[in-house]
């Protein structure tokens, strides 16, 4: 296929990026991975675009004994080794804004300590707008957390008295099914309400995913034929070329339908089918999202084994690089069937997708890494160039790539210049990176600036975690009594069951 690059006009019509005023975070979990790989990095950055108001801090909770300076070595460590660029005094300056509490989570001196410290730090910072409590914990502390937090009346602006705002962020996963999510639920709202909670799911923070709402809703060419007539199929492809990374505790607990399918697929499938907004409003477009996450068709058992598609990824050698099978891995069962790939076909009810299967998988040890969302078009009714042996003319085909470099393609046919009549396929490219000239901002800048300004589009409602979960509910019952699993290389396509899922179609997976 030949490639034509798009040109793009750049014009900035509309660029909101609004700072955000005064916050105080205490975060819990301060010295665990997820803190020093994502948090501290992307609050530098936008501490460094100026998108961070200068009265702010960070108060590290946690079970480590570190003092203040231990603490704030360790960040300004971690930094040093993330970041492409800082400026030395800047990070210095930075770093001055963190401080530390030690406790046991269980322990209600802990939280008395905590209160203490936060309201000396709004003192000393000059917080007096927004307080984050971030519970950056394994899940099984969340319920513990919250409760302690609102017992001890730490979410409540009286302990400063000056506060306007308080708000909880909360890491996937939110439950392990519908009964956990909704017990998560029912606890976290004792004591916050759904406006203060927010809950991350980061694959709503990547530029393609948020661009999914520019594509269709700025756009009038696209919307009509957003439909049933227009679309023979959807995919969405989350391919992971990594495999477990020392996260057997929690992974092998879950496995790829509860750690990525329930979450990030279905978030990606309801921002791609979902109805139009009535505007750019949290609530507006997260009603959208979950009304279409009702209207995906319930599965039955049978459903379940015809549509739904399971793996684990087994060792192998690909250019003499040796690759761990899953049981191998450190941590893991001998015995383990959980799956380490998932791949299901499901079917919207509604006036607008009616009949259109959408094709969605995930899986680690992949071939390569590669994060998109296809959408084939229908073929023409009728080919004018039979005569000319072009009687099956492929289909339109437009791909949003979110991972590694984001980008949309749109493949056309098009006449190849010189003999009569030669077609060829074309992809035109909108590569953001090349375009826009500038490396794509971390999701997790985009999530905790979004925080900060309360802004609560980019986080999912606990309606549409429910919903999720409830669809995916039969597929878990059914998984959860196997005994067995079918094993794929690791390095390649994944297992081969999942071709499965495309008979009867003349169309198969994209390729990995
Ligand atoms: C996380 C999952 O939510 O997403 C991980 O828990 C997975 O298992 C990760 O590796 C993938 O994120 P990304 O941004 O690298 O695609």
């Amino acid at each position: 296929m030949k490639k034509i690059e798009a040109t793009v006009q750049k014009q900035e019509l509309l660029c909101i990026d609004e700072a955000a005023g005064p916050t105080g975070f205490a975060v819990f979990g301060a010295s665990g991975d997820l803190a020093y790989r994502k948090l501290y990095p992307s609050l530098y950055e936008l501490y460094r675009r100026d998108l961070m108001s200068d009265h702010f801090y960070v108060l590290g909770c946690g079970r480590k004994e570190y003092s203040d300076n231990t603490f704030r070595d360790s960040v300004e460590k971690a930094l040093r080794q993330d970041l492409d660029h800082f400026d030395e005094s800047q990070l210095k300056s930075f770093v001055k804004h963190f401080s530390y509490v030690s406790g046991s989570y269980e322990d209600d001196f802990f939280y008395q300590t905590i209160c203490r410290n936060l309201a000396a730090l709004d003192e000393q910072f000059d917080v007096s707008g927004t307080r984050i409590f971030y519970l950056s914990v394994p899940p099984f502390l969340y319920e513990s957390i919250a409760e302690k937090v609102g017992q001890m009346k730490l979410q409540c602006p009286a302990v400063s008295g000056r506060l306007q705002a308080v708000r909880l962020v909360v890491e996937k996963p939110f439950g392990k099914d519908l009964a956990s999510a909704q017990h998560l639920d029912d606890i976290l709202h004792r004591h916050f309400d759904e406006s203060q909670i927010y809950r991350i799911d980061h694959y709503l923070g990547k530029e393609t995913v948020q661009n999914l709402l520019i594509f269709r809703f700025a756009n009038s060419m696209f919307e009509p034929l957003w439909n049933r007539d227009f679309i023979e199929h959807v995919q969405i492809t989350v391919a992971e070329e990594v495999g477990l990374e020392h996260r057997a505790g929690y992974y092998d607990t879950s496995g790829a339908l509860r750690d990525m399918f329930q979450n990030h697929l279905l978030q990606m499938l309801s921002l791609v089918a979902m109805e139009p907004p009535v505007s750019f409003d949290a609530d507006r477009i997260r009603d959208e999202k979950v009304k279409l996450l009702r209207s995906v068709r319930q599965l039955t058992p049978a459903d379940v084994d015809r549509y739904f598609v399971r793996g684990q990824y087994a060792s192998n050698s690909v250019d003499d690089r040796q690759m761990k099978g899953y049981l191998d891995e450190q941590g893991v069962p001998q015995d383990s069937v959980t799956e380490t790939f998932a791949a299901g076909k499901l079917f919207v009810d509604n006036w607008r997708w009616n009949g259109v299967p959408f094709y969605l998988r995930t899986g680690k040890r992949l071939h390569r890494k590669l994060t998109e969302i296809v959408i084939t078009f229908k073929t023409v009714p009728h080919s004018m160039f039979q005569a000319g042996g072009l009687e099956d003319l492929p289909a339109n085909v437009l791909r949003f790539q979110i991972q590694p470099a984001e980008g949309m393609y749109l493949s056309l046919q098009a006449k190849r210049p010189g003999s009569k009549i030669c077609m060829s396929t074309l992809e035109m490219e909108v590569d953001y990176q090349k375009v826009f000239g500038i490396k794509m901002p971390e999701a997790y800048q985009r999530l905790l600036l979004d925080c900060m300004l309360g802004d609560q589009t980019l986080f999912t409602r606990h309606d549409s975690i429910l919903a999720s979960w409830k669809i995916l509910a039969p597929v878990l019952e059914s998984w959860d009594q196997y005994k067995t699993i079918e094993t794929y290389p690791s390095g390649g396509p994944g297992p081969s069951s999942q071709q499965m899922l495309w008979d009867g179609s003349s169309s198969q997976w994209s390729s990995l």
